[in-house]
């Protein structure tokens, strides 16, 4: 039989992807983007060095099984990265909000968007740092880039932990559940009651045809602690990572891939009649980055949450903007 060679699918071998903060967020990141195969190299850049170098020296062991280089870099090597990944910032105390951040982590912004630009004009940067809502939109406006190219991790976080909470409550696997959360990274996120289903059955009719019985103190239930995992977890244990980690590496994905995957991804538009403000809803992700292509369709008690919700992001963002 002749020789098959192997079946590429999707991505060139040369993707480089940049991390920006080598803190718990940026180097979880990095370890879950290394052993998913899809970079074949990764920077690590911080303004702690010796940290980022102490790093990159324990990833790159794990890089031997990977088969993708681990460096640390400058600004200077995000030239021809793929996306540019921003984690750097100070994290939330117990205690804290995530908007008690901003004016911390929008000066930081001030000082690192415009080093990624002038070195890679043309990534997609990735945004974690949190507010994240607001320093989406920070980045917009810093980088000069279109709005695309310009994405926050947003909810799509919450929806990863809602679908786990339904999946849990219902005993089906989350990627049975298809349920999103929207708006705000953070305390005004809302649920899209109306359209979430299992097995392309609404909830109240799934549970009829499973025999299970649909309580709405339940589902608040599933809500509240969606809304609340990250305080516990950081009560707990000082900070989250694996679970942002995941998510930007399948956030990473379809970009690299150019699979249009659907995810809940914080984007500059108009949400709910208040415009120019970041927030989430579903968007197809690809090489070109995230596009709203396919609006939701909420009941009018959901448009009036989302309202309220890019409106507290809109008060954030202005409590920066000069
Ligand atoms: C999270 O939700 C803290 O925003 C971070 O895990």
């Amino acid at each position: 039989m002749n020789y098959q060679p192997p079946l590429v699918v999707g991505h060139a071998k040369s993707t480089k992807i940049v991390i920006v903060g080598a803190g718990s967020v940026g180097v979880t990141t990095a370890y879950a983007l290394l052993l998913s195969g899809l970079a074949a190299e990764i920077v690590l850049i911080d303004i702690d060095k010796n940290r980022a170098l102490g790093e990159v020296m324990d990833l790159s062991h794990a890089a031997h099984y990977a088969q993708a280089k681990i460096r640390v870099g400058e600004y200077v090597d995000c030239a021809g990265a793929a996306a540019v990944i921003i984690t750097a910032g100070v994290n939330q105390k117990p205690g804290q909000t995530r908007l008690d951040l901003v004016q911390t982590n929008h000066a930081l912004f001030e000082n690192i968007v415009p080093q990624i630009v002038q070195n890679a004009p043309d990534t997609i940067l990735i945004v974690a740092t949190n507010p994240v809502d607001v320093l989406t939109y920070s980045a917009w406006k810093i980088s000069g880039f279109p709005v695309q190219r310009v994405i926050g991790s947003g909810t799509s976080m919450d929806t990863t932990r809602f679908r786990h909470e339904l999946g849990r409550h219902f005993g089906v696997s989350p990627r049975s559940v298809h349920a999103v959360i929207v708006g705000e990274h953070g305390d005004s996120q809302l649920p899209v009651w109306s359209l979430a289903t299992i097995s392309g059955m609404r909830l109240q009719d799934y549970c009829g045809q499973a025999g299970i019985d649909y309580a709405h103190n339940d589902m608040e239930e599933c809500a509240r602690k969606t809304r609340e995992a990250a305080y516990e977890i950081i009560q707990r244990k000082g900070k989250t990572n694996y679970g942002v980690a995941s998510v930007l590496v399948s956030i990473i994905e379809p970009i690299i891939t150019n699979g249009d995957a659907i995810m809940t991804v914080s984007r500059v538009g108009t949400y709910a009649g208040v415009e120019n403000v970041s927030l989430s809803m579903p968007c197809k992700l690809n090489r070109d980055g995230a596009h709203q292509d396919v609006p939701l369709l909420l009941n009018a008690s959901e448009q009036e949450a989302l309202r309220k919700s890019a409106l507290s992001i809109k008060e954030a963002i202005m409590s920066v903007e000069k």
